[in-house]
């Protein structure tokens, strides 16, 4: 049947629920459309963008009656700015719609009638609750200027005053920041055209030390005064170690080696009890308060009674395999930046805990190696990024056969499907499963998952 709707075409719809990733869901006649832009509950006019055989996309136009959950945004950039999604939804729909989110992927993708879904946690703070910022510079007529990519543009960067997802001290160091490098006579880099100087800032605050770690992502060369450039930041006396990295490649990224210009290697972080050092390229949860959350929820569903050995697989610099090692007899971490290795090792001696190691290696191929060392895990934890368990890490996990698993996930969808395979291929079920909410006004979800096998 073709579908009945022309690219173009203006479309009247009723939206009534959010898929993941944040489009508006409504149905033509049963055709499911998704509308960008579309809250549920608003009546909205809709061009169509795109159309394929089982659905379409199509743009708000026009909010014809908005929906009785449609709130004022505060910020001012909103909604512009890439960074936010939902700050005109009230926050309730907002988690009510990531509830849901899980319990469909977890059905149709995951192939479970009944999930075992728990309330959704909410968020604790809905704004001001990032911890990490990575802005871009771009070129103004007068001078560079500091923000983030506009909504659906990787090409166009809006300048920004005053960010509501992060801190009073965060918005206060990126417009320092601004101010300096227009002082300076510095230029944006201009990635289309590869050319100019100041390429990113990124600025990292332990939420609950309060040290700030600064760095700055230039194109190739010393071309800034760097001890100004210090002084200019320890005019904030929370600052505590400032990098420079230097992007000789056309690719937009932040993850690079760093020349330390002043203070520490690396800041502290205050987790569940325990204080971890976090480097600049090493990975920490965005939501200080609510990865507290997730680690004590990861805890209660490994069920530890001190005697177990675990596996923290994709386990960064080391947090929840640190906060688990109180109840485990050991803890056996597998990481593949060696960056995040050397903290979760650095992190070990600063909390005192001598039960736990972390080896630096992709999980699909070195868990074997892992078990020949530490024997048979009882509790396997697996925290991997938004692809899921990809293809042989899934198959080893498989094998290890660890009565529980432990899934922490920030992509229901890959978790679905990995609970799936790990459920026909290899006897697991699904027990509990939670999602949090660690990021208000955004798509994103995270579940914690608790998956055990019967004995053979
Ligand atoms: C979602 S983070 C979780 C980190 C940690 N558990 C935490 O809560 O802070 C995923 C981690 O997996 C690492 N990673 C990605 N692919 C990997 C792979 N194939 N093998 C091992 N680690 C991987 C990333 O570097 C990142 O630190």
């Amino acid at each position: 049947m073709a579908a009945p709707v022309k690219k173009d075409q203006e479309l009247e719809l009723t939206v009534d629920s959010l898929a993941y990733g944040g489009n508006g869901v409504a149905r033509l006649n049963g055709f499911v459309v998704f509308v960008r832009r579309g809250l549920p509950g608003d009546r909205v006019r809709a061009r169509v963008t795109k159309v394929q055989r089982r659905h379409a996309e199509a743009l708000v136009t026009e909010v014809v009656a908005p929906s009785p959950q449609r709130v004022d945004a505060p910020c001012a950039h909103y909604p512009a700015c890439g960074g936010c999604r939902f700050q005109d939804l009230a926050y309730e729909a907002q988690v009510a719609a990531k509830e849901v989110q899980v319990d469909d992927a977890l059905r149709r993708i995951g192939g479970i009638d009944a999930p075992p879904l728990e309330p959704i946690v909410p968020a604790e703070e809905i704004f001001h609750y990032r911890n990490k910022l990575e802005y871009s510079f771009t070129q103004l007529q007068d001078g560079p200027t500091i923000g983030f990519h506009k909504a659906g543009r990787w090409d166009e960067v809006l300048e920004v005053e005053k960010c509501w997802l992060t801190t009073e001290l965060g918005n206060a160091i990126r417009n320092r920041m601004r101010e300096w490098a227009r002082a300076e006579r510095l230029v944006a880099y201009d990635q289309a055209e590869q050319t100019g100087y100041l390429r990113h800032l990124v600025v990292r605050e332990g939420r609950n030390t309060g040290q700030v770690l600064v760095q700055l992502v230039t194109a190739g060369g010393e071309k800034f005064d760097t001890g100004h450039f210090v002084d200019v930041l320890r005019e904030f006396p929370e600052v505590r170690s400032i990098h420079w990295a230097e992007n000789t490649s056309a690719a937009e990224v932040t993850n690079l080696p760093t020349h330390l210009l002043w203070g520490e290697e690396a800041i502290e972080e205050q987790l569940c009890g325990l204080r971890f050092r976090v480097r600049p390229n090493a990975f920490l949860q965005t939501n200080t308060r609510m990865a507290e959350r997730l680690y004590e929820l990861a805890r209660e569903l490994a069920g530890l009674s001190g005697q177990e050995t675990v596996f923290d697989l994709y386990c960064g610099i080391g947090t929840i395999g640190l906060i688990l090692a109180r109840d485990a007899l050991t803890v056996w971490g597998v990481e593949v930046s060696e960056e995040s290795v050397a903290c979760a090792l650095e992190n070990a001696e600063l909390n005192g805990i001598t039960n736990a190691a972390f080896f630096a290696g992709n999980v699909g191929a070195s868990v074997g190696e892992l078990r020949e060392r530490s024997g048979e895990p009882d509790v396997v934890v697996v925290d991997p990024p938004r692809a899921g368990l990809a293809g042989k890490a899934l198959r080893r996990l498989g094998e290890l056969g660890a009565p529980r698993v432990v899934y922490v996930s920030c992509n229901p969808t890959t978790l679905a499907s990995d609970v799936k395979v790990l459920g026909t291929e290899y006897g697991y079920a699904l027990v509990r499963a939670r999602p949090v909410d660690m990021f208000p006004h955004t798509p994103h979800v995270e579940t914690v998952a608790l998956l055990e096998r019967e004995a053979q």
